[in-house]
């Protein structure tokens, strides 16, 4: 069992603990209290894990309600976030109760969402059942729908009561699912800690607890110096850049940790060119990128990503900030005149 200390505007607990999913009802009610919990999940973790969840929670005293999404990054949207909305209020739920968002990053997304905006914020719990959720999505008070316009279009800053981590529940991740999340554990290594990075080269999923406590120790330190996302913060979109851009183009079809995995590489090539960082630094990304089985190529051409780059949310007026690694376990933010995103991109995938 661990326990990691996230400081922001409010101070919550991480709990990272097997099979603790069963104990999820007196955490919440030492953490959050209230009467009621809408448990909001989609339909392939409620078949899963519903059930234990809302058994705990019943035990503990909880009024419980379940609204339950599709599955899929589709159901991030706004309509479904109305009808959540609706759906507290039809059930009378109050400022002084709880959403447990139980799954992974679009459930977290969502709900976190939907609670900070009821009755102007009600009391939100996070339950990842992702491996990206536990190492990023769950930490951080992020949350978010996608707009016709784009993803994470609107969405509020909103921390948590408390993060339950049962990581038992990662066991039924499908291996592609699970690999998206270990480029995401992958690039705190890079960013971060050169140490973590060579304990990688072990499988993720044999040492799952001091895996996630790690990426969850690192996340932590970065939201605790910059909860609002306005400076040191941006170095977690490290692979991000072309990794969106990737993303975007295949429509979504390529999932965010494979187009991560793709953007990691390109960066850090694109580093070694510039001279920011050694190739051989290039190169151990690259392996352990492939080393999980997750892609290191990008599918598309400079001219298609770097379009798409430019459309993205982190250009800033003339500008665009690309995080770049100086070495393993460093990393800094390179500005460029947005007209020379072309030649960073192109120096990464060529
Ligand atoms: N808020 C943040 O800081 C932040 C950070 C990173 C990503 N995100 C968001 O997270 C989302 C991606 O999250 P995700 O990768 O967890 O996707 P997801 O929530 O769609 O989960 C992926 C799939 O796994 C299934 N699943 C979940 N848990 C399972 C389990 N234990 N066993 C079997 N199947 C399970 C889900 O039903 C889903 O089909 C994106 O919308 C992204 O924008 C947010
Ligand atoms: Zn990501």
């Amino acid at each position: 069992m661990a326990s990691v200390r996230i400081e922001a505007s409010k101070a919550y607990e991480v709990i990272i603990e097997k099979g603790i999913l069963e104990r999820c009802g007196e955490i919440i009610r030492n953490a959050a209290g209230g009467d009621s919990v809408c448990v909001v999940t989609d339909d392939t973790v409620d078949a899963l894990y519903g059930e234990r969840c809302v058994a705990s929670l019943l035990s503990s005293g909880y009024r419980v309600e379940k609204f339950v999404i599709p599955h899929g990054e589709q159901s991030k949207n706004a309509s479904q976030f109305i009808r959540l909305l609706n759906f507290l209020a039809q059930k009378r739920f109050t400022r002084t109760d709880t959403v447990a968002a139980l799954g992974g990053g679009v459930v977290g997304d969502l709900a976190g969402f939907a609670a900070s905006c009821f009755t102007r914020g009600m009391k939100f719990v996070q339950i990842p059942t992702t491996l990206l959720a536990a190492v990023d999505s769950s930490v951080g008070g992020k949350t978010a729908i996608d707009l016709d316009a784009g993803k994470n279009l609107a969405g509020a800053f909103y921390q948590p009561e408390v993060v339950i981590c049962d990581y038992l529940t990662l066991d039924t991740l499908p291996d592609d699912i699970f690999a998206d999340g270990c480029a995401e554990v992958i690039k705190y290594g890079v960013i971060a800690d050169a140490a973590f990075f060579e304990f990688l080269k072990q499988p993720v999923r044999e040492n799952i607890e001091k895996v996630i406590t790690r990426c969850v120790e690192l996340k932590r330190d970065v939201v605790a110096a910059d909860e609002f996302d306005n400076g040191i913060r941006f170095i977690l979109n490290y692979g991000h850049t072309v990794g969106h851009a990737v993303e975007a183009n295949s429509d979504f079809t390529i999932s965010h940790g494979k187009g991560v995995a793709i953007g990691m590489c390109a960066e850090a090539r694109a580093a070694a060119r510039m001279g920011i960082c050694s190739a051989d630094c290039a190169d151990a990304v690259e392996s352990l990128v492939r080393s999980y089985g997750l892609p290191t190529r990008s599918p598309y051409d400079v001219r298609t990503l770097t379009e798409k780059a430019l459309s993205d949310k982190k250009r800033r007026g003339g500008t665009i900030g690309v995080v770049v690694p100086t070495e393993i376990g460093k990393c800094r933010v390179e500005k460029f005149p947005v007209e020379k995103l072309c030649d960073f991109i192109g120096a990464g995938i060529e």
